[in-house]
């Protein structure tokens, strides 16, 4: 397994225009794309930043996971993303090493790439993403 950097820091918020507004008006940060990813039930705005990127999340509902994470943690830093090559031969890996996968095959994530989330109970709290 190879991870080569990070990809993303996602974070979670109640009101993503008011956030996309802060990011890039008050901080300045290139808006590179707003998405509605409809199987993980949240509306994203990504901001380029370098060779990262930080990543807006915003439940399209009740259901949502971050619907969820805000209920019980509010706003704030929900998961850290990690650039691997071979998604599939990571997880594998992993698995192998005893960590517990909440996706145990990749999935379609924002932008379209390929990713899968490690359990935060593996991961020491953290939630931990893998995009390949
Ligand atoms: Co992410």
């Amino acid at each position: 397994m190879n991870i080569s950097r990070l990809a993303h820091i996602g974070i979670a918020v109640r009101d993503l225009e008011q956030q996309i507004a802060f990011y890039r008006d008050t901080l300045g940060m290139e808006l590179a794309h707003c998405e509605v990813v409809e199987d993980q039930k949240v509306r994203t705005a990504m901001f380029r930043l370098g060779e990262t990127s930080i990543e807006l999340l915003t439940p399209t509902g009740p259901d949502s996971p971050i619907a969820k994470f805000l209920e019980k943690r509010g706003e704030g830093i929900h998961h850290l993303a990690y650039k691997v090559d071979d998604l599939t031969g990571a997880l594998a890996e992993l698995t192998q090493r005893g960590v517990e996968l909440l996706d145990k095959t990749p999935r379609v994530g924002a932008g379209g790439h390929r990713i899968a989330f490690l359990h935060p109970r593996s991961s020491l709290g953290v939630l931990t993403e893998l995009c390949e």
